[in-house]
C-alpha cells in the first residue's frame, strides 16, 4: 500500500510540491484548500497527467479533512504570501490563526502524521504547529534551509560555473534576513570556496541569497517563490516517506544544541521514517556562532511577540 501525503493550501507552493510529490508516484496524495473548486481542479487535472508522466498514484482534492484521514505525512503550506514591500514577519498574526486551525484539524485525522511546515513567518509558524499539536518535536518540522542553501549553491554554480551538484553548503538560522550561509563549511568538488571566490565577491553571493527570496518577489510581484521551495519540501517528503536518512538543513526545535533551547531554529538533522531523527551539530567559527545567535534572536522575539498576543486573547 503506498504511503499518504497530504498538502493543505492547494496555491502556488502547495500545488507545486503535490505534483512533484505526485508525479515521484511513492504515495497518494490528498490537497486541501478552503476555497471551493480550487484543490478539486488541480488535483483532477494533475491526476489526469498520471498516463503521460507514469504514475499510478492517487491524487485528490478536498474542503475537508475527513479525506485526509490516516495521512503519514502532511505538509502545510496555507496562508497569505509575501507581496512587494513586505517582509515574511508581517504575515505573523494572519498565518498564526491560519496554522492554529489547520494543525488542530489535521492532528485530529491524522495523530500519527509527520507535519511539515512551510507557511511563513517559517519558524514562528513551526512553534504555532507544535503547540497545536501537541506533537513531539520529532513530528514537527519546518522547510526552510533547504530552499536557502540551493540558492546559495544555485548562484555559487553560475560564478564558477561548476555543476550544482558538486557544491556541498549549508544555510543556518532563521528563514529570514539573519539566515547564515556556512561559507567554512561549503565546499566545491572538495575545495573550501575561500580558495576559489574572493572574500569582497563571496560577501556579495551570501547577500544574494540572504535576499533571495525578496528578489523573486519583485520580479512576480503578485506572490513569492514556489518552485524550489517545493523542490525542497519534496525533497524533506523523499527522505521521510522512504527513509532515505538525508542529513539536511530543516528548521526544529533545539533542545540545547547550538546553545539554544525551546526555539525552532535551522540546522542539519537526519531525516527518516520518525521525522527529525538527530540533529547534526557542526563546530562554528565565533563569527557563524554569533550570526546564528543573531538570527535565533530574531526567531525568538516574533514567538515572543505571538505568546503576547496569545494571551491577551
Ligand atoms: P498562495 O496564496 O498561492 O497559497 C496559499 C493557499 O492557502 C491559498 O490557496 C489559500 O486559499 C489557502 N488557505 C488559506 N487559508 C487556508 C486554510 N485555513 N485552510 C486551507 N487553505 C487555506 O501562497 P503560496 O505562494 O503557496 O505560499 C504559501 C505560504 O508559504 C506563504 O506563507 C509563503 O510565505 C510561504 N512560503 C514559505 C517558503 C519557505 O521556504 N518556508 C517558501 C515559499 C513560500
Ligand atoms: C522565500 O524565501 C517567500 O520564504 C519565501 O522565497
Amino acid at each position: 500500500m503506498r504511503k499518504k501525503v497530504t498538502i493543505v493550501g492547494a496555491g502556488q507552493v502547495g500545488a507545486t510540491t503535490a505534483q512533484r510529490i505526485f508525479e515521484r508516484g511513492y504515495a497518494d496524495v490528498v490537497l486541501v484548500d478552503i476555497v471551493e473548486g480550487l484543490p478539486q481542479g488541480k488535483a483532477l487535472d494533475m491526476l489526469e497527467s498520471g498516463p503521460v508522466v507514469g504514475s499510478d498514484a492517487s491524487i485528490i482534492g478536498a474542503n475537508s479533512y475527513e479525506p485526509t484521514a490516516g495521512s503519514d505525512v502532511v505538509v502545510i503550506t496555507s496562508g497569505i504570501a509575501r507581496r512587494p514591500g513586505m517582509s515574511r514577519d508581517d504575515l505573523l498574526f494572519t498565518n498564526m490563526g491560519i496554522i492554529d486551525g489547520v494543525t488542530k484539524q489535521v492532528v485530529k485525522h491524522s495523530p500519527n502524521s509527520i507535519i511539515i511546515i512551510v507557511t511563513n513567518p517559517l519558524d514562528a509558524m513551526c512553534h504555532v504547529a507544535l503547540e497545536s499539536s501537541g506533537f513531539p518535536r520529532e513530528r514537527v518540522i519546518g522547510q526552510s534551509g533547504i530552499l536557502d542553501t540551493a540558492r546559495f549553491r544555485t548562484f555559487l554554480s553560475m560564478e564558477l560555473k561548476t555543476s550544482v551538484r558538486d557544491i556541498q553548503a549549508y544555510v543556518l538560522g532563521g528563514h529570514g534576513d539573519t539566515m547564515v550561509p556556512l561559507v567554512g563549511y561549503t565546499t566545491v568538488g572538495g575545495v573550501p570556496v575561500s580558495n576559489l571566490i574572493p572574500k569582497a565577491r563571496l560577501d556579495q553571493i551570501v547577500q544574494r541569497t540572504r535576499d533571495g527570496g525578496g528578489e523573486i518577489v519583485n520580479l512576480l510581484k503578485t506572490g513569492s517563490a514556489y518552485y524550489a521551495p517545493a523542490a525542497g519540501v519534496a525533497e524533506m517528503v523523499d527522505s521521510i516517506v522512504l527513509d532515505q536518512k538525508r542529513i539536511l538543513p530543516c528548521a526544529v526545535l533545539l533542545n540545547g544544541e547550538y546553545g539554544l533551547r525551546n526555539l525552532f531554529v535551522g540546522v542539519p538533522v537526519k531525516l527518516g521514517a520518525k521525522g527529525l531523527e538527530q540533529v547534526i551539530q557542526l563546530k562554528l567559527s565565533a563569527e557563524e556562532e554569533a550570526m546564528l545567535k543573531k538570527s535565533a534572536a530574531a526567531v525568538q522575539e516574533l514567538v515572543d511577540v505571538m505568546h503576547k498576543k496569545k494571551a491577551a486573547g
